[in-house]
């Protein structure tokens, strides 16, 4: 019976240690400091790390600096949202889990770090239910007092006082998000960087990237993944034309991503193909527009239309530069196109962009029944309809790479960071 027992006890306790591995780890998380970035309390100082191409973070925790504590301040400028011009937001430091949240004073400082339970208690430096993290001796050395946030932990704003310090200032809130939800978008993003095809993944050109963490180092290991291996012929990298392996269908990853980017292609609505330089809407549809007839291909679909005018929106890179809508102007094309205004896949497609306003020719090409027993099986008696040309959903949108783009930047911007554009 006592065997038996222990050996369930064993059992326990090697249940427990696979949940612990789910702990942080260079392979799936931060890639420095065993799987965890430090959080310096103090924000970030003015000198930037020359190898990871970082602003250095700042842990000094002291009576006389001013930290975001949660109070809630009026922001203007560019990044400012309304609801911060105008109401106000509660400042606090941007954070996630798989950190090291980093505090550093001297022994003699008299600071300690305690986590305080609720906002009350903060602003009223009331100690009676807070946590002890370090004591006064616990923040000297190299390493400093450190609270580790770990994946499991609540994503929620975590309270920071020193005992002695906190009615002098000496608090500060760190809102925890999620580890994956940042850096998941921000790898996404590096995967596709226009920086693959400079070989700057690395930021080699810049002395600082703009990105905060955990979003810069993600960014970087999803443009590395994507990188083409070029040995010593580097000349590519030169004017900005390497292959990444997402563009390019001889390789695994590039063709693995051109039969499922097909998949997702719907062929009745039309777009803008980019290749080599050339836009074409009248004669493209998704199905032809992939890496697979250049590595740059690009293809954007429209998601409006303008029945009055005969345009449509169609993707980002028009006249007004990267990030300006590009107009398809289907008035442009002739007979022989398939985006032929008086054809019926334009017209199909117009009456549910813009119903109120098409006007369907009269000469519209419609096929007759002979032309739909033709290829259409015998047995069939009901007479042809028209198949309803399926309305836009949110996957097709996505198979458009600048669209899937300006997603990625409103995510990376929606967490507070300002993205290169370069
Ligand atoms: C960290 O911040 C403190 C207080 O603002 C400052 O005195 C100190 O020089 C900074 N340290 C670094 C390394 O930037
Ligand atoms: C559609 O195009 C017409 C003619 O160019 C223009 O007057 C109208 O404002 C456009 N409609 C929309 C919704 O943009």
């Amino acid at each position: 019976m006592r065997l038996i027992s222990t050996i369930l006890m064993i059992q326990f306790w090697a249940g427990i240690d696979l949940v612990q591995s789910a702990e942080c780890n260079v392979d799936a998380h931060h890639p420095e400091n065993g799987g965890y970035f430090i959080e310096g309390i103090n924000g970030f100082g003015t000198e930037v790390d020359p190898n990871a191409k970082r602003k250095i973070t700042n842990s000094t925790w002291a009576t006389g600096i001013e930290y975001k504590d949660g109070s809630v301040k009026y922001c203007t400028g560019q990044f400012c949202s309304e609801t911060c011009r105008n109401d106000g937001c509660a400042e606090t430091i941007a954070g996630h889990t798989c950190s090291m949240i980093r505090f550093c004073y001297e022994a003699d400082s008299g600071s300690d770090v305690w986590l305080m339970p609720d906002e009350k208690a903060l602003q009223q430096c009331d100690f009676s239910s807070a946590t002890q993290i370090c004591d006064t001796g616990g923040g000297s050395g190299e390493d400093c007092c450190n609270y580790k946030v770990e994946l499991d932990h609540d994503l929620k704003a975590y309270l920071f006082a020193s005992k002695e310090g906190c009615g002098e200032g000496q608090r500060a809130v760190v809102a925890v998000d999620d580890y994956n939800n940042v850096g998941d978008a921000c790898f996404g993003m590096g995967q596709t960087s226009a920086r693959i095809k400079k070989c700057t993944c690395n930021y080699e050109d810049e002395e600082m990237s703009t990105l905060s963490e955990p979003c810069h180092s993600n960014f970087v290991a999803g443009c590395n993944l994507h990188s083409p291996d070029l040995g010593d012929d580097t000349s590519c990298c030169d004017d900005a034309t390497c292959v990444g392996k997402h563009q390019d269908v001889t390789h695994s990853i590039g063709q693995a991503l051109e039969i499922e980017r097909k998949v997702l292609c719907n062929d009745d609505i039309p777009g803008r193909c980019l290749n080599e330089g050339i836009y074409d809407c009248c004669a493209s549809q998704c199905s032809g527009c992939g890496a697979d007839v250049t590595p740059f291909t690009e293809w954007s679909i429209c998601v409006s239309g303008n029945a009055t005018a005969g345009t449509g929106n169609c993707g980002y890179g028009g006249h007004g530069g990267a990030y300006s809508q590009f107009e398809c102007d289907f008035t442009k094309c002739t007979e022989d196109h398939k985006w032929h205004m008086a054809g019926e896949p334009y017209n199909n497609w117009m009456k549910l962009m813009d119903p109120d306003n098409l006007v369907v020719p009269t000469v519209v090409v419609v096929p007759t029944v002979d032309d739909v027993t033709l290829t259409e099986a015998p047995k069939k008696t009901t007479p042809p309809t028209k198949p309803p040309a399926p309305t836009p959903t949110v996957e097709e949108e996505a198979s458009s790479a600048s669209v899937n783009m300006m997603h990625g930047l409103t995510v990376a911007i929606s967490f507070g960071m300002l993205v290169s554009l370069a």
